[in-house]
Parts: C-alpha cells; sequence; structure tokens
C-alpha cells in the first residue's frame, strides 16, 4: 500500500476537523475541580475523559503529601538525577519496588521511561516484535532501536501463534526476541493475552516481555501493581513500565526491572535519566502517598467499586446493543461509530447533552473505526453512567437517521445548504452496477471511459478473459463496473472496480520488496492482501467519469452523485472482505472531489508518476522540432545510433502470428524486466495474458528483432530481444507490458528503441495518444512525454498491513515509496 501522503499534512487535518467540529483542544473552566463535572463552554459536563480511574488526585492524603513535600523542598529539585536526586526519591523508590516486587526506576513519564529503558535494555543484535497495537510512546523509543540495528517488526494485535513462530525464526540469529505490548489497551481496553505470554516465556529461553501497563496501574492486581502483574509476579524475562501519571494519581513513570544489575545499568545509562529533569517535589510526596495507599487494604475496596461500576456499565452497554471491544472488567470503554465526521458528530451531542467523552479517530484508531472512548471512575455517580450511555445511544441514533436522510440523494440535496445557486437538485438516482463489461452498453462506456488509457471495453473484454474466475488465487479478480444515472437514465458518473490480491509491498521501497520475495520463494502469498481498488492492476489513470456538468449551474449537484458511488463500491468492498479501498488515479487539484473523498475517510497519497506522449506532429522531422534543444540533443546522440540494429514485428490476429515459440520468448524477456526492477511489485503474468495480447483485437504485441548485424548466438535474428504488449484505442496507445534483453539495453539503446517503435506504431495507428505509464522518467521525458500529478485515495479499515510495510521500509532505511 502507498505511504499516506504527507503524514503530517494528514494528522493536522484529523485534529483541526476535531478541533472545527468542538471535540478537542478544550480548556476546562472551573475554578475548582471536583473530580466528577467540568465546565466546558460555560456549561458543566460530567467528565469521561480522564485516567484518573480510582479517583485519588482528590485524595487529601495525596493533596497533603504534595503540599508537605513542597513544604520541605521547595517546588522544584533543578538537578539531573545523575549528579543528585531529590531526598524523596529513594523513598519513592524502594517502596515502588516493594509494590511491584521488582526493581524499579522512576523517570519523570512513561514516555521518557521508555525511551531511558529500551535502548539500553535491547541490543543491536536483538530483534524487537511491535504488538501492532502498542502505544505509541513504545513506538517512539523502537525508532531509536532501529536506528541503533536492532531488527524491528511489526506482529498483529495479540497473534499469540505469530509471535512464537516469529520468535522461533529470529532467535536463531538474535540473542534475545523483545515483545512489546499495553497491559491495557490505551484507545480498546482491550487485555493483553499474559497467561499465554507467560506460557511463551517458559518456552522460549530467548523471548523477553515489555509490558506498558499505564492503563492497567492500580485498578488492577495485587497492591494496584496492574493488569499485566495481577495473575502472577513479574517474570526474570520481563520489563514492567507503567505509569503514576493516571490511576496513581501523581506524576511520573516506573520501569520495574526483574534484576538488580539490569537496573543499574538503566539507571546509569537511560537517557532520560541522565539528560532530563526529575518529578519535582510535590508529585513526590503525592506518589508517596499514593503508594501507601497502594500498599494497604484500602486499595482493595477502592478496585472493587471500580470493577463493579465497570461490570454494570458493561451490561448497560449490552443492554443498549453497544459493542465494545474494551474488557468488561476495563474502565475503559470503546463504541466503534465509523467515519471520524460521524464520530465527531457523536461526541459533539454527548457534549451538548452533558457528558464529555474522548473522541478516538485517526492516527489512534484506524480512519474507518473512529469511535467514542470513555473512562470510568469513582468521581462519577451510577447515574452519571447510565445516562452518558443513554446520550450515546440517542446520538447513534440521530446519526443512524442521518445517515439514512443521506442515502435519499433528493432529500439531502433540497436540504444542503452549500449547492451552488441554480444547481438542480434531483429525487432519484440509479446505480447500475453489473460484473462483466458485456452487461453494459459498451458504445455507451467507450463514449464515457473508452478515450483513457486502456478502459474501452475492448480492453476490459481481454483482462477479463485472463483474469475473471482465474484457477490461480492471485490472478483472480472479481470486476465490478458501476453507472449512476439520473432519472432519465443519462450516466452522471461511471467506473470500475477490481476486487485482487495485492502484495503489501506493491509500491514500497525496492529493498522490501526484495526481503519480502525471499520469503514468498516459501510462501507465496506472504504479506498479501484483498484490495478493492478502482480500476485493475493492469490499468493507469483517471478510471473515474464525471459529467461535465455537476455542479455546473443548471447541472445536478456532484455530491450525491458520488455519494451513491462511493456507498456501492463500499458495499462490494466489504462483501469482497476488504479492509482496504483504493480510488485511483484521480485529478490532485480537483478540489470538490478530494474534499467529500477525504469527508469520506478517504486519504490522498501519492500515485506514482505516469507519463503520456501527444502525436501531434506528423513526421520525424516534425516530432523533433517540438522536443526541448536537450531532448533533441539526446535523440541525435542516443537514440538515432541504433535506429537500424532492431527490425520492428507486430504480432496481433491481423499481424504477424505469434507460435508458442514466440510466446515462450515474451515471456521470459517480460521476466527479465520484472524480476529486475521490482518497481511495481505484483504476481507475474500468467501465460495466457499473452496469448491473448498476440490474438485478440484492439491488442497487439511489438517485438523488436536485432537485425542481421546486431544479432549474435545468444540472441540469434529469429528471436526477438523486445517484447511491447499493447492495447490499441480509438485516441490511445497503451504500452502495458514490456519484456527485454539488458544485453541489449545497454550497450545498444535497445529501451529507447521500444519507445520509438511503440511512438511509431502508435502514430501508424491513427493515436493521438500514447499512455507510456510509470517508471523511467527521465528516459520518457526525452521523447517529450509529460506527467501529470494524480493522487490515490485510500480507506483503510485496518492499518496493518500498511503499517508492516513502513516498519520494514524505515529498517531498510529508505522512503516508504519508491517513487
Ligand atoms: C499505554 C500508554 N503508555 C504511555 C503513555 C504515555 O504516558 P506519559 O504521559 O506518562 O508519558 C500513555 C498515555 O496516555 C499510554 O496510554
Amino acid at each position: 500500500m502507498a505511504e499516506l501522503a504527507d503524514h503530517m499534512g494528514m494528522l493536522d487535518e484529523m485534529v483541526t476537523s476535531a478541533i472545527d467540529a468542538g471535540v478537542a483542544h478544550h480548556a476546562a473552566e472551573d475554578w475548582r475541580l471536583d473530580g466528577r463535572t467540568i465546565q466546558v463552554e460555560g456549561n458543566k459536563v460530567v467528565n469521561f475523559s480522564s485516567c484518573s480511574y480510582l479517583g485519588l488526585e482528590l485524595d487529601t492524603r495525596l493533596i497533603a503529601g504534595a503540599a508537605e513535600a513542597a513544604g520541605r523542598y521547595g517546588t522544584q529539585f533543578s538537578s539531573s538525577r545523575v549528579y543528585l536526586s531529590a531526598p524523596a526519591y529513594r523513598e519513592l523508590e524502594e517502596t515502588l519496588g516493594r509494590l511491584f516486587g521488582g526493581e524499579a526506576i522512576v523517570a519523570p513519564s512513561t514516555t521518557l521511561g521508555h525511551l531511558s529503558a529500551l535502548p539500553v535494555l535491547v541490543g543491536p543484535r536483538d530483534a524487537v516484535l511491535l504488538d501492532h497495537h502498542v502505544h505509541n510512546s513504545v513506538q517512539m523509543a523502537t525508532g531509536w532501536l532501529r536506528h541503533a540495528g536492532s531488527h524491528v517488526e511489526l506482529i498483529r494485535h495479540h497473534d499469540l501463534e505469530r509471535l512464537e513462530e516469529r520468535t522461533h525464526e529470529l532467535a536463531r540469529e538474535h540473542d534475545e526476541v523483545w515483545f512489546l505490548v499495553d497491559g491495557v489497551c490505551s484507545m480498546f481496553g482491550d487485555l493483553a493475552p499474559m497467561a499465554g505470554l507467560r506460557e511463551l516465556l517458559a518456552r522460549h529461553d530467548a523471548l523477553r516481555l515489555y509490558v506498558d501497563d499505564a492503563h492497567g496501574m492500580s485498578w488492577c492486581g495485587p497492591n494496584g501493581r496492574g493488569y499485566a502483574l495481577s495473575e502472577a509476579p513479574l517474570h526474570p524475562q520481563m520489563v514492567l513500565v507503567t505509569s503514576l501519571n493516571k490511576a496513581f494519581g501523581a506524576a511520573g513513570g516506573v520501569i520495574v526491572l526483574p534484576d538488580a544489575e539490569r537496573r543499574r545499568r538503566v539507571r546509569t545509562c537511560g537517557s532520560a535519566l541522565l539528560f532530563s529533569g526529575p518529578i519535582q517535589p510535590p508529585m513526590l510526596g503525592a506518589a508517596l502517598a499514593s503508594a501507601r495507599i497502594h500498599l494497604s487494604p484500602e486499595i482493595d475496596s477502592l478496585q472493587t467499586k471500580l470493577r463493579e461500576r465497570a461490570l454494570q456499565c458493561h451490561t448497560w452497554l449490552k443492554a443498549a446493543d453497544l459493542i465494545t471491544p474494551a474488557d468488561p472488567r476495563a474502565p475503559i470503554q470503546y463504541v466503534e461509530v465509523g467515519l471520524p465526521r460521524e464520530a465527531q458528530h457523536v461526541v459533539r451531542g454527548m457534549i451538548d447533552d452533558g457528558y464529555f467523552p474522548s473522541i478516538a479517530q485517526f492516527p489512534a484508531v484506524p480512519v474507518k473505526r473512529s469511535g467514542v472512548r470513555f473512562g470510568l471512575n469513582l468521581h462519577q455517580r451510577e447515574d452519571d453512567v447510565r445516562g452518558m450511555i443513554e446520550s450515546l445511544t440517542h446520538q447513534l441514533a440521530r446519526l443512524e437517521q442521518q445517515r439514512g436522510a443521506r442515502r435519499r440523494p433528493g432529500l439531502t440535496a433540497t436540504r444542503s445548504i452549500d449547492a451552488p445557486v441554480g444547481v438542480r437538485t434531483i429525487d432519484s438516482l440509479r446505480v447500475e452496477r453489473v460484473r462483466s463489461i458485456r452487461e453494459l452498453d459498451v458504445q455507451e462506456w467507450d463514449r464515457l471511459l473508452g478515450a483513457r488509457a486502456n478502459f474501452a471495453a475492448a480492453s476490459l473484454a481481454l483482462l477479463e478473459a485472463c483474469f475473471r474466475d482465474a484457477p490461480e488465487v492471485e490472478h483472480r479478480w472479481a470486476f465490478y463496473y458501476y453507472v449512476i444515472r439520473d432519472a432519465d437514465g443519462h450516466p452522471l458518473a461511471a467506473t470500475f472496480c477490481t476486487r485482487a490480491l495485492w502484495k503489501a509491498d506493491m509500491l514500497a521501497d525496492r529493498r522490501v520488496s526484495e526481503r519480502l520475495e525471499l520469503e514468498r520463494t516459501r510462501d507465496p502469498l506472504h504479506l498479501t492482501h484483498r484490495v478493492f481498488s478502482m480500476g485493475c492492476l493492469l490499468t493507469e489513470g483517471d478510471h473515474l467519469y464525471l459529467a461535465r456538468d455537476l455542479d455546473a449551474p443548471g447541472g445536478i449537484r456532484m455530491a450525491p452523485v458520488l455519494g451513491r458511488l462511493l456507498e456501492a463500491i463500499q458495499k462490494d468492498a466489504k462483501a469482497e472482505g476488504c479492509a482496504n479501498i483504493v480510488l485511483r488515479d484521480l485529478d490532485a487539484r480537483s478540489e470538490p472531489l478530494g474534499a467529500q473523498l477525504r469527508e469520506q475517510g478517504f486519504h490522498p497519497a501519492e500515485a506514482p508518476e505516469s507519463f503520456e506522449l501527444r502525436i501531434d506532429w506528423e513526421d520525424r522531422e516534425d516530432f523533433l522540432r517540438g522536443l526541448s534543444k536537450k531532448s533533441r540533443r539526446h535523440q541525435r546522440q542516443a537514440v538515432a545510433p541504433f535506429d537500424d540494429a532492431y527490425r520492428s514485428v507486430v504480432f496481433s490476429r491481423a499481424g504477424e502470428m505469434a507460435t508458442t515459440r514466440h510466446l515462450d520468448r515474451f515471456e521470459a524477456l517480460y521476466r527479465n524486466v520484472k524480476h529486475t526492477s521490482l518497481d511495481l511489485n505484483t504476481f507475474d503474468l500468467p501465460r495466457r495474458f499473452f496469448e491473448a495480447a498476440a490474438d485478440r483485437p484492439g491488442w497487439e504485441i511489438i517485438a523488436l528483432f536485432p537485425s542481421e548485424a546486431a544479432s549474435s548466438e545468444a540472441a540469434p535474428d529469429d528471436l526477438p530481444v523486445a517484447a511491447v504488449v499493447n492495447f490499441v484505442g480509438e485516441e490511445n496507445y497503451v504500452p502495458l507490458v514490456i519484456g527485454l534483453d539488458y544485453d541489449y539495453v545497454r550497450d545498444r539503446g535497445l529501451y529507447r528503441q521500444c519507445i520509438r517503435a511503440v511512438v511509431e506504431r502508435a502514430r501508424e495507428r491513427g493515436c493521438r495518444r500514447v499512455n507510456l505509464g510509470m517508471g523511467a522518467p527521465l528516459e520518457k521525458a526525452r521523447f517529450g512525454a509529460k506527467s501529470t500529478p494524480r493522487c490515490l485515495f485510500v480507506q483503510s479499515h485496518d492499518h496493518y498491513i500498511h503499517d508492516v510495510i513502513a516498519q520494514m521500509s524505515q529498517q531498510a532505511g529508505g522512503d516508504p515509496q519508491k517513487r
């Protein structure tokens, strides 16, 4: 999957949209806090966004502890701990050591705890397996590990089987294999499978378990030592990092290590412990007071109270048919809504109803799994929780109503306030959806899309013949054609999509592809996924027809038309089990389109550069005159000297017939290119594609044979040294696949001669454009070809595949995208 364009830009857009929707960047306006409510925009609301689950932040003993420490030591003790620690530090670390049953180091925060511990504990000869949902602060620290030479890879969330398999494999080449996971998932509230993890620790000596239990702290486990240690003590192969910032009611993070030597190393070398300031005295005082509560029986009754509240909440959620991935005991609950905009709408409605939950959206959760996250705590009352769930249910029902209204385009159109003046609204749209080009009016189809690259009906007929219902899973594509029509049957939008198996690294750094191809010698389908995309793997260009008068004065609004199309596409993608939808290769400048797609949870990514050459010249002289001076020189010096080195033959139904020997050769040449470049890492095309291209109307294969003078033993003049498979449209000539003998590329200008042959043939066939496609930008530009910026729009229910490739690309030190 292509790297999403401009991560920071996207983040900015996401957070800004939440701010604009009134669900982020609020500030509490209270003069005094009571823990239960906060004042926001002048209104009192019940706070469901706090992580102080036991409500200890207002406990008088903690407040007194903070005040007393401030009185004794001042507000600040400004010295690095490498030189000097404030008096209360030693006592706090000893107390926490007892509480956790391990060797404790207090860090200024959990994040700084990770940044201190991980680079010391994990060496360059170790491997790191990251749980896909592990907290961002842990992922941040693994950036350093990768930089230092450790191998880092992602594991699907809580996939213990894969964890064991990879531990086993990695242990052969690495000293230790670290698995990094959250005890309690900070967004979804689900719990790490600790029992299974302990079994793995027992079976694999090389395995090390590193748990971030920030959200498991205090409300669970003996002495509130957290979820991860609730069932068994600290394992000798385990490290725990947890938080004093959340249910503990104070500030800071704690690193708990299984032995004194490891503690010494982290304390001595941990970067934040060397170079950052400490927790300040008031918070040390509060932490000591909290630790005393944790070490007393009182913690059990607090835990019991919260657990009862959580179980009660879970029962109410269930009764309201609200599904949550959270554990029923956890104080974090999550209800998925859908698109970010929809989740924002629900959260905003809840704030207006008097409840303040947290919005959960990308990048904390996948785009299409945006939702409402709420925390339970002991300040809230039972009826607060019940009221909050009622509000959530009510807001979800409102959303459902609006979704229904949106599906009825006439209604949306009349209600819309942003329709340009004079734009017609419509009462009915018809979605025509078929599974084969044969079921469509092909003349109409060709009128709408036929003049764009190879989307003409004749081209699609061949692609269907080769890939629909194919016997091999990697070549089995499902075709979907969509035409949206107005009440009179006029087409307003049209496109086609395919469901196909993609290699996850299709557009990734070539080093990533090289590594994965090695793995695929064992398992050919390794890291592949079903993608629902506009067009197919053998088409390029803007696949979306939109009637020109959409949104024009007197025309129909584009939004409902596109809305219907997207709805149909998303429904089919879901039925096909595709977690990713890719809309290609849309005009990057088209803002109304881009804005609507973004609103629907599609995110833009730069499409690989693709070249088009216009044939607006009569002969070679005319062609050369149209080029820049530099390109003319290139043609004279690098192309022309080999003009006579090859003879070009066209294999097609009307032309030369391809024999088995020719076809073998075409395939072999194609594989040469395919296996050398890995530029667009797809599955190798099947033989039947070459057979069909040499025999189907509208298709032809141009083969270049060495002229007698240029032939050699390795390439006799009756076998081609290059082959280009082309679709010949009414206006477009589309070379899709190329095969080359590289000996001739290096020494005898073969690639350039292929472009020349293709361009000349296109002119001969009366085409006005040649779609030269991706790759070799310089070579193509020197023939006068131009590229237009294009965008992919990606909608993802599950980022795992994307994140794995991004991780691998970082490991390879490359750009996640090849181009
Ligand atoms: C699981 C997890 N780990 C770490 C952190 C970061 O904690 P801190 O603010 O102490 O750095 C958070 C923050 O919410 C978290 O949820």
